[in-house]
């Protein structure tokens, strides 16, 4: 076994800017997936059964294939429906936001459900408006107690962001494998590329805890 750090040394500022393509896949992706997430929670919950069924249907596709395979068919395949080629930051977006919008919407109906009905009772009986009672009532109830499984797939979608390696986008992942292909040794730059991911993680865990603190002490 032989292992040499200082062979990567030289790479090491060309892999850590990747972190700032990884981070703007996953906040790009992250709000659409939120807002979208929220647009499709609201249609499972409605009373508009059309509009239940097809947010039904769109979440058994986007949870029922792989997101490599969404990735993909966004990236290599629309250019045949479109007509024209779409760059790689923007089918990963697109890719990672519509996957991720059906496991948030997921999560955000489980905690529309968990709001006690007392809290809509009143809020009918007090002649509020539905928007505005799910708008400043309910959503406001339900993201509290969501907020650990955001924060999870917040997690995943860093970690899964990685996938973006397969559409050549320079990311923290591809940027260590090509270091990796340039020395003719994967196990430094790929164990560096482990680290970052795991800091990014724990910087994230820390930051929802403190959210989390911060939402309980305003109860
Ligand atoms: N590897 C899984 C897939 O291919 C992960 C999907 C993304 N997960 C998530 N919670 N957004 O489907």
């Amino acid at each position: 076994m032989k292992l040499d750090f200082t062979q990567i040394q030289p790479s090491i500022p060309y892999i850590l800017e990747g972190i700032g393509v990884t981070l703007k896949v996953v906040a790009v992706s992250a709000i659409i997936g939120f807002v979208l997430g929220i647009v499709l929670a609201l249609f499972k919950i409605g009373r508009v059964k059309v509009l239940t069924i097809l947010a039904d249907i769109y979440t058994s596709i986007f949870r029922g294939t792989p997101l490599i395979l969404q990735l993909m068919i966004i990236y290599f395949g629309m250019p045949q429906i479109v007509g024209f080629k779409i760059d790689a930051y923007v089918a990963a977006v697109i890719a990672f936001g519509l996957n991720s919008a059906a496991y948030i919407s997921e999560i955000i109906r489980a905690g529309i459900g968990a709001v006690d009905k007392g809290q809509k009772e009143a809020a009918m009986a007090l002649g509020i408006s539905y928007g505005r009672m799910m708008w400043s009532i309910i959503l406001p109830q339900a993201f509290k107690n969501i907020l650990p499984a955001l924060m999870n797939e917040l997690i995943s979608l860093t970690k899964e962001s990685a996938v973006v390696t397969v559409i050549g986008i320079a990311d923290i992942m591809r940027r260590s494998y090509l270091v990796g292909g340039d020395t003719y040794a994967y196990f430094e730059p790929l164990l560096f590329a482990g680290l970052i991911y795991y800091v990014m993680v724990m910087i994230l865990t820390i930051l929802g805890k403190l959210v989390e603190r911060g939402l309980k002490s305003s109860d």
